[in-house]
């Protein structure tokens, strides 16, 4: 499998990220909870230095709790604040700018406090695309919707989004990108990172299924009535498939359909709160 992200946007990304990171006290880096090595820019050290930052877990509706925390203890123990939040719901956010303001104005540690102590917070939202970047800016600012693109080209530099929370947001994220190899890839595809039209999405529905019977077996049994011990994947998804009625005229098994059900079920949630990798995974 290979991804081409926007090879061209790439570098001009890094220089809109440079150009903003000026202006915030604090540095938002966006994670998908379910994938967080996976979703991060092995290079987030080096672009942002020493600026202050919190560690944000997203999706965490989507993402095991015990995991959640597994994560968190790591991140401190890379001297990092993690949080978890779920952008769509709102959950988190208020704690989040509690978090940033009060790391900011405290002058905790190495961070600089911000000369006027009652201005607004400043903080810079970065991440991967598709990890929920414009909506935590959104939830933050506690606007419905507006959709920021993943491409660098708008340069609206310094425009930023004032909270009632005493924190404003630049409203241009930083966009990031993750590594591309197969397994990052992977992971990203099956949390529905990638444009699915890029994919080969039985093969990708054959691997989340593998995945899946070592995390959640029981989960599989009780959605979708398949019992999983000592099955192949692509066994188990074909018996999704009668399950299912994803059957084509020709009376043969419709896999592209089976792999849509059951990859829409994992990204929404339907099999439960599944998280991919843990810290002791290979970052
Ligand atoms: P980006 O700016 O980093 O590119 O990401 P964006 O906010 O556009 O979010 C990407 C997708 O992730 C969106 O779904 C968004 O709704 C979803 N999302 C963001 N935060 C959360 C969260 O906390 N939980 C869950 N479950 N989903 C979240 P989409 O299907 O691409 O669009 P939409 O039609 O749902 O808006």
């Amino acid at each position: 499998m290979s991804v081409n992200w926007f090879p061209k946007h790439m570098r001009s990304s890094e220089e809109v990220l440079r150009k903003n990171l000026k202006f915030a006290d604090v540095i938002f880096e966006v994670l998908d909870a379910r994938i967080p090595h996976s979703s991060r820019d092995p290079r987030i050290d080096q672009v942002i230095h020493q600026k202050p930052r919190i560690v944000v877990l997203n999706k965490c509706d989507l993402s095991d709790e015990n995991s959640d925390r597994a994560w968190i203890e790591y991140f401190k123990r890379k001297g990092l604040m993690a949080l978890n939040v779920n952008a769509t719901q709102g959950e988190g956010i208020k704690r989040l700018a509690g978090t940033a303001r009060g790391m900011v104005v405290a002058g905790k540690s190495r961070f600089k406090v911000p000369k006027d102590q009652k201005r607004a917070v400043s903080a810079m939202v970065v991440g991967i695309p598709n990890v929920g970047k414009s909506t935590i800016i959104n939830a933050v600012a506690g606007k419905k919707k507006a959709r920021i693109a993943n491409k660098p080209g708008v340069t609206r530099v310094k425009q930023r989004v004032t909270t009632p929370m005493g924190l404003e947001l630049l409203d241009t994220p930083g966009i990031l990108w993750p590594r591309d190899d197969e397994k990052t890839l992977l992971k990203l595809a099956m949390t529905g990172a990638v444009k699915d039209e890029l994919l080969d999405l039985e093969s990708l529905s054959i691997s989340l299924l593998e995945q899946l019977t070592v995390l959640a077996p029981e989960r599989l049994r009780d959605v979708y009535g398949v019992e999983v011990a000592g099955k192949e994947s692509h066994e188990i998804l074909e018996e999704v498939a009668l399950k299912r009625g994803c059957i084509q005229k020709n009376r043969g098994i419709d896999h592209l359909r089976v792999s849509c059900i059951v990859l829409g079920d994992f990204r929404k949630g339907k099999l439960g709160r599944i998280t991919l990798e843990m810290p002791e995974d290979d970052g």
